[in-house]
């Protein structure tokens, strides 16, 4: 993992005094319910837009949220913050061995409570099955080609397979809708944009492509080397028709198209596009997230953490619960108002990428 700075987690930036707010409310006015919760910062996979090809060093296992941990953190999370669902994320969550436990015990606590997990597929195939029975809700598999040779040069692993074999497990375990994401690399799977949009609306999967976002562990991405939404749009354009879907974006970080094949009036389906860098959503952002090692960050960009594990490990009195539950409140208080690409008035030059990784924050 790359390094993150001592300074890094030090102390929040400065912002009027939170008042006594219920929830995770910011200065802004944005009020967090999407729960993001980080399980590893390990994976399987070494995708070029996300880790290096070596040169990590995994944190130690102290230093994870234990299984009681999580479970404590997300009951306080529901319980008292207002959090209304809750994505479990990596890293590679699969590579956890307790995920199945972990999942089981936030469902027996919480019937109704939407639960997604984020997974690179490698190694669902076998655990498919027990995720769904265990009460998972929802799975979004990363999977940005088809071809067993671009998969390689992105993933650096030959793994392809294997997540294939996973995405259809899922599906025969009833873990849907199934949702689909891709990264589109520059001259490695930009090609296969409407091939796999095509596989997909097949199989009845939500295919959603993600803008590049700077937050490679190798700092290699350039503004002119992503592949931007407009040019997604124009990628499909060839093959399929896109419509804006007419059905509310609430808050939602995909802008969501109907696809047809051109003058056809049959619906084959949707498609997503996460413009993250050049149509930024932040002003309608509507998560907190929570690093492997028990860290808020209340932005996918931030450069401040705060620490809750040192006030979880504190103790587990009601008096111990306040504290982390108002730690928690005034990280999300600080949160910032945008990331500072693409916002008008917020020039490029005025962002810094973070120094961690996707795969270290959680995605
Ligand atoms: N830009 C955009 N998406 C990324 N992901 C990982 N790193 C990046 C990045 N730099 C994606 C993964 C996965 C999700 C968790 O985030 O492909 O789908
Ligand atoms: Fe939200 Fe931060 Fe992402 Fe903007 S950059 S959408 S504020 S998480």
């Amino acid at each position: 993992m790359p390094a993150v700075p001592a300074a890094a987690s030090a102390s929040l930036p400065a912002a009027a005094p939170r008042p006594a707010l219920s929830g995770l409310v910011d200065q802004f006015g944005r009020v967090a319910s999407d729960m993001r919760l980080s399980l590893t910062d390990k994976c399987n996979l070494r995708c070029h837009y996300c880790m290096p090809e070596d040169g990590l060093e995994w944190l130690k296992k102290s230093k994870l949220l234990t299984a009681a941990e999580i479970v404590r953190l997300v009951g306080l999370g529901v319980e008292r913050l207002g959090v209304r669902e809750l994505r479990l994320t990596g890293g590679e969550p699969l590579v956890r061995a307790d995920l199945v436990d972990i999942i089981a015990a936030l469902r027996r606590n919480h019937p109704s409570l939407p639960i997604s997990l984020t997974t690179n597929g490698v190694g669902l195939a076998g655990k498919a099955q027990a995720l769904a029975e265990a009460g998972l809700t929802r799975l979004n598999v990363s999977m940005d080609t088809l071809h067993h040779d671009a998969f390689l040069q992105l993933t650096r692993r030959p793994f392809l397979d294997q997540v294939l074999a996973g995405i259809e497990a899922a599906d025969a375990a009833g873990l849907r809708p199934l949702k689909v994401n891709a990264v589109l690399m520059r001259g490695v799977n930009d090609g296969h944009a409407a091939g796999l949009l095509g596989w997909c609306l097949d199989r009845g999967y939500e295919l959603r492509f993600i803008e590049q976002m700077p937050l490679d562990a190798d700092h290699g991405w350039t503004r002119d080397g992503m592949i931007t939404a407009a040019e997604i749009r124009g990628l499909l354009g060839g093959t399929f028709e896109l419509a804006p879907d007419p059905r509310s974006r609430e808050g939602a970080p995909a802008e969501r198209f109907e696809v047809r094949h051109p003058g056809s009036p049959a619906l084959l389906g949707t498609v997503g596009i996460i413009a993250s860098v050049t149509e930024p959503f932040c002003a309608d952002c509507r998560r907190t997230r929570i690093t492997a090692e028990g860290k808020v960050m209340s932005c996918l960009f931030s450069r401040t953490e705060v620490d809750l594990l040192a006030l979880l490990r504190a103790g587990t009195s009601p008096d111990d619960d306040d504290a982390v539950a108002a730690r928690w409140q005034d990280a999300m208080w600080a949160k910032p108002k945008a990331h500072g690409m693409g916002h008008p008035g917020l020039g490029d030059a005025d962002f810094v990428q973070p120094d961690r990784s996707m795969s270290a924050i959680g995605g």
